[in-house]
């Protein structure tokens, strides 16, 4: 096979520690690439006024699979405030560059594994029936649709008259008709049925794979009687392909709560956007959190895997850096697995369970120790400890 090239975009703050650090593994992995590097995150929106640059997009054109960082992203006020003063005025308004990048190249899977790695002291502990401590094994993967749903950009604040026409036109729009019109904000949840079928198709055929005995839509369809319906109706018929899987539909809230109840029964779960989000924090504050949960971004034919993470910019100046480098490295893992190296991939996560078993390197967030420049001298790994004891069980 033709020698790969991967696009690394490492991005904002900690985006420039975590995913050097994931090339060391790969390369201790015996990964073979060129790497080229491209530019994504806030400098480029203060500079040129585009958080994507042109370059970035056609560089992933080109090449079809990426690592990326992490980026800062502010609030529309703050982002106007620190354009470039030449820039300002000029009609440029803030994206987030990795909602940019799953809308250009359609990624629209997202797949979030969070899987308990034994010995991590971040995993969720509960009581058992006779007061005993339990220390669920969770193995939870979700897949998120990545593109529609709540996230989907369409919305408005005062919104313009034939957004304003529509929405009068529902009957449920009688409390809101003395609004006046400056103060209604709407965001709308798109749902397709492509899109719909697509991500529960992805799902049984991950959970056929892979040997998961259920999928969980998990969705609110007594109230989002539309969006989470058609979810679910999807749901429904991919199921019939899949008899040997079981269907489970969960509400998210009630999902939430349960989430600390039986983690464990729970297999693959697909969920519409901002539900997927949701979720896939929830289950990773199960199994060690930011530090542990890693993601990939899913087209057709193009990948974009990255931490769940963002840019923790008050951790990003510290030398040295102190962050926990493993979702980066698990999400360069899944990478493996999508070109096909899954046996480096296998190698990989097994070298990251053997650190974390092992128990003598720990980040400040696995130490549970404050984090910033003391944590060190309190017994913390800094970020490159733990890349050289990953590559050490390589
Ligand atoms: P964040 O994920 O950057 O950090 C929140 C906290 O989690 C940190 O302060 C730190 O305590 C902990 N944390 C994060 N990564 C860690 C790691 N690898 N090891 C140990 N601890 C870790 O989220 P926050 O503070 O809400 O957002 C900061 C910036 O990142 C914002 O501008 C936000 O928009 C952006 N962001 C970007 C994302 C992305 O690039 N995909 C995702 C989430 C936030
Ligand atoms: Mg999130």
């Amino acid at each position: 096979m033709a020698r790969r090239t991967v696009v690394t975009m490492p991005g904002d703050g900690i985006g420039k520690v975590v995913l050097p650090g994931s090339l060391r593994v790969l390369e201790a992995v015996g990964f073979e690439a060129d790497y080229v590097e491209a530019g994504i995150g806030w400098e480029h929106w203060v500079n040129q006024g585009n958080p994507l640059p042109e370059r970035t997009v056609e560089l992933l054109a080109e090449h079809k699979v990426a690592l990326f960082g992490a980026i800062t992203s502010k609030p529309k006020d703050r982002a106007a405030a620190e354009l470039a003063p030449a820039l300002r005025d000029k009609g440029y308004t803030y994206f987030s560059p990795i909602v940019g990048l799953r809308q250009r190249f359609n990624l629209d899977i997202c797949v979030r594994p969070c899987i308990t790695f034994p010995g991590n002291p971040l995993n969720f502990v509960r009581r058992g029936r006779h007061g005993e401590l339990e220390e669920p094994r969770v193995d939870a993967v979700i897949f998120r649709q990545n593109t529609e749903g709540l996230y989907c950009g369409l919305e408005w604040t005062n919104p313009p008259d034939v957004v304003y026409q529509a929405l009068a036109s529902h009957s449920k729009f009688a409390t809101f008709k003395d609004v006046p019109r400056a103060d209604l904000a709407v965001s709308t949840r798109l749902v397709t049925r492509a899109a719909a079928r697509r991500i529960a198709e992805e799902a049984f055929a991950y959970a056929a794979k892979h040997s998961y005995r259920n999928v969980t839509v998990c969705e609110k369809p007594n109230v989002l009687r539309e969006t989470s319906g058609m979810m679910v109706a999807e749901a429904r018929k991919v199921h019939e392909k899949f008899p040997g899987i079981e269907l489970w539909d969960t509400n998210i809230d009630a999902q939430m709560m349960w989430l600390t109840k039986n983690p464990e029964d729970y297999g693959v779960l697909v969920a519409e956007n901002m539900f997927g989000d949701i979720i896939s924090d929830g289950f990773a504050g199960l199994v060690g959190g930011l530090g542990f949960a890693a993601s990939a971004n899913i087209g057709r034919d193009v990948g974009v895997f990255e931490p769940t993470h963002g840019s923790a910019p008050k951790y990003a100046q510290l030398d040295p850096p102190i962050v926990n480098p493993i979702a980066m490295i698990l999400s360069a893992a899944m990478m493996l697995d999508w070109l096909g190296e899954v046996e480096k991939a296998d190698r990989v996560r097994a070298a990251v369970a053997a650190v974390v078993a092992e128990g003598k390197v720990r980040t400040y967030d696995m130490l549970k120790v404050r984090g910033g420049p003391q944590a060190i001298s309190q017994g913390a790994a800094s970020t490159t400890a733990m890349v050289d004891a990953i590559i050490a069980k390589l």
